[in-house]
């Protein structure tokens, strides 16, 4: 069922409390990439709008949004972010793209094997409908983690907090199958306790050179990035700007 897998409540809270700067940060060097290509104006699809921030910033400068997200708890979340945005609960391996100006997609999100076998089959599908949904001229930009993103030594444990959540990260993965999972520990204040919860999140890993050519194969023209304006992608993760033809 859609919705379930990923990002349930407690995680989808801290995603916000606590990761939310990376889509603000990124957000004025996007809407350079947006401008620059001429999209002044328009409908942006956003494809895993999390909780919401980077599709505040798009109606702050003038544009319409459709977020797309299985997350039903990142929903109630963008919905207060962002109430002039209009939020859909599914996943975009299947949800109907409308036609539009340009597709976001901010945060890894096309990594993520929630409830569908990522591959480069189903990307090569993706890109085709992000083809078809944009306008002559449509700009379609997203960031992904790349086989780097897996560390050298296995697992990698880290952790994080704030005033009233923690979260416990172990990585680890498949060099050979391109694949990396997250396990991740979350406690989240409630009341004068802590809840306890786990999610395990399976990424796809992809190289940059692989998805260009699938781009170019749908119709794209396709670049790769280093960063979204002064925000320049960590280790292992990369981006590309394509422009429908
Ligand atoms: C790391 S978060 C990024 C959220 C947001 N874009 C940001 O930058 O803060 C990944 C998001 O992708 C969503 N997601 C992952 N796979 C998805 C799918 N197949 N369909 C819809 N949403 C998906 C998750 O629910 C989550 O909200």
């Amino acid at each position: 069922m859609a919705g379930v897998r990923g990002y349930r409540e407690d995680l989808a809270f801290v995603h916000d409390a606590g990761f939310r700067d990376y889509a603000l940060n990124a957000a004025s060097g996007l809407l350079r990439v947006l401008r620059a290509n001429g999209v002044r104006e328009g409908l942006i699809v956003d494809l895993g709008y999390g909780s919401g921030h980077w599709a505040a910033e798009l109606n702050r400068s003038g544009y319409d949004v459709v977020g797309i997200d299985h997350s039903p708890s990142m929903l109630d979340l963008a919905r207060r972010v962002a109430p002039a945005s209009k939020f859909r609960i599914g996943s975009f391996w299947s949800a109907k793209l409308p036609a539009c100006d340009a597709v976001t997609s901010i945060g890894e999100c096309l990594n993520y094997c929630f409830g569908v076998s990522n591959s480069r089959v189903a990307l090569r599908s993706l890109f085709g409908r992000v083809y078809r949904a944009l306008r002559a001229g449509g700009v379609f930009v997203f960031d992904f983690a790349e086989p780097d993103r897996l560390p050298m030594q296995m697992p990698r444990r880290s952790w994080f907090e704030g005033r009233d959540w923690a979260i416990l990260v172990s990585v680890s993965g498949d060099r050979k199958r391109n694949l990396l999972r997250r396990e991740i520990v979350c406690f989240r204040k409630a009341g004068k306790l802590f809840r306890r919860s786990v999610e395990i999140h399976t990424l796809r890993l992809y190289q940059t050179r692989d998805l260009l050519r699938e781009l170019t194969r749908a119709g794209f023209k396709a670049r790769a990035i280093g960063g979204y304006g002064h925000l320049r992608f960590p280790e292992g993760i990369a981006g590309i700007v394509a422009v429908k033809d």
